[in-house]
């Protein structure tokens, strides 16, 4: 096995993205992992804790490295999970400021993923914190969704016309803005996988009649008004997406090929860039894995070539990137045009020196073990070391349940 496939391939030459210069190509993709803190005025826990600060601070020890943070809510009406970090309040921007310092602090860059769950929030959740439970239209994703909401007698609603300008003007805006100030190089919306901004997209998640759905335009006209409102608060170079064209989990299903859907709304993305208001990227998840799990060969129906012939920018693409380890052709064809950066989520799980060991030494890269990766630990977290654990003697003793001495207040 060759021992270091990837030091001199382009993967290690410097690329400028938005207003910074990485030094590599590899990219940390948004994993959530559930460790965010309880605040002590506040019900649910979504103040990012000194655990994520160590997490994140780990993964930026290769210099010039980006990081994508996990999914984080924008608002409190965009959860309905607990444990999620957001980006709502003072205190929880102040908490990710000393998280986005630490990461400057090695020199690597960090982009804020901006989370609204949409339809596939846990009702209960939402009804326990006081929010609606809000879709582009009442289709529920599963039966689970479904009966979760009439277990907390929190009906699923259309978004109004008045709801949907909040969104995008208050929500969205103010996360955008905090973020700034916790000093994040850029603020990627989670438009992927089948969450609110994705819902606006597809055809089986948005029946609307007026102008949010009905056509491809239509469908795409939440989008770009958010992204248009946020150019007007941050530089565009700043702001990002993440779409997910070939994911069918979470209630999002498709009777014809997305294609028509995704590359008119990176055409409309294209335009804007002609005339000076490019994003900082384009993240794009692979149809090499379905969400969090690697997909099937058979069900792999299609391709991203169509997201490099509309969008001429840099983009992000994800997606089992190991399968065919340790020659990494994949990556050496993808990253060739000159404007594409390759992202890890899994790998980088169990490998917080992923970016040396892809560099130097892959066949040190240590197998991720799925049963850690939502546990409320920090076994599993800050402690993965590879070692295969005896599971009942190790989380007796490294198991550390996230104490409220832990939270950055
Ligand atoms: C534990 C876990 C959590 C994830 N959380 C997110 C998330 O918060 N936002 C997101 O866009 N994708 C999320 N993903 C998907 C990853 O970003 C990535 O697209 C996927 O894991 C494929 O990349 P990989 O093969 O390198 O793991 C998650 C994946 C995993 C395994």
């Amino acid at each position: 096995m060759s021992k270091s496939p990837l030091k001199d391939t382009l993967v290690f030459e410097p690329i400028q993205v938005g207003d910074v210069t990485l030094s590599n190509r590899i990219v940390y993709c948004p994993t959530t992992r559930f460790r965010a803190a309880k605040s002590p005025n506040e019900i649910g826990a979504h103040l990012p804790s000194d655990l994520m600060l160590e997490y994140y601070s780990q993964r930026a020890q290769y210099p010039g490295t980006l990081l994508v943070t996990e999914a984080t809510f924008v608002s409190r009406g965009a959860g309905g999970y607990d444990g999620i970090p957001a980006i709502a309040t003072e205190e929880e921007t102040k908490a990710w400021k000393k998280i986005v310092d630490a990461v400057h602090a090695k020199k690597s860059f960090i982009s804020l993923q901006a989370w609204f769950l949409g339809r596939v929030a846990d009702a209960r959740i939402l009804k326990k914190e006081g929010q609606k439970y809000v879709a582009p239209s009442v289709i529920y994703p599963d039966g689970r969704t479904k009966h979760l909401s009439e277990k907390a007698g929190l009906p699923l609603t259309e978004l109004s016309i008045p709801e949907i300008h909040d969104l995008i003007h208050k929500d969205y805006a103010i996360a955008a803005k905090n973020a700034m100030s916790a000093g994040f190089d850029f603020f990627e919306i989670h438009f992927a996988h089948g969450y609110l901004p994705d819902s606006f997209l597809h055809e089986s998640s948005n029946q609307r009649t007026d102008k949010y759905g009905g056509t491809i335009e239509n469908r795409a006209r939440f989008g770009l008004e958010l992204i248009d409102h946020l150019s007007t608060i941050i530089p565009p170079s700043k702001l990002a997406i993440r779409l997910s064209p070939w994911a069918e989990i979470q209630g999002i299903y498709e009777e014809t090929s997305p294609i028509p859907q995704f590359s008119y709304f990176l055409d409309q993305l294209q335009k804007r860039a002609n005339n000076g208001q490019e994003l900082g990227y384009v993240s794009v998840v692979e149809p090499r894995v379905q969400g969090v799990v690697t997909a099937d060969l058979e069900d792999m129906k299609g391709s991203n070539q169509f997201v490099e012939e509309v969008w001429k920018g840099i983009t992000l693409r994800a997606g089992n990137y190991t399968y065919d380890a340790p020659e990494f052709k994949q990556i050496k064809e993808d990253v060739s045009n000159g404007r594409t950066l390759v992202g890890f989520s899994r790998y980088f799980i169990s490998n917080p020196d992923l970016v040396s060991k892809l560099k130097n030494d892959p066949s040190s890269l240590v197998k991720y073990n799925r049963e850690l990766f939502y546990q409320p630990y920090n076994w599993g977290y800050n402690t993965y070391d590879g070692k295969d654990y005896d599971e009942d003697t190790e989380k007796k003793r490294v198991a550390k349940p996230i104490q409220r001495s832990e939270v950055n207040l």
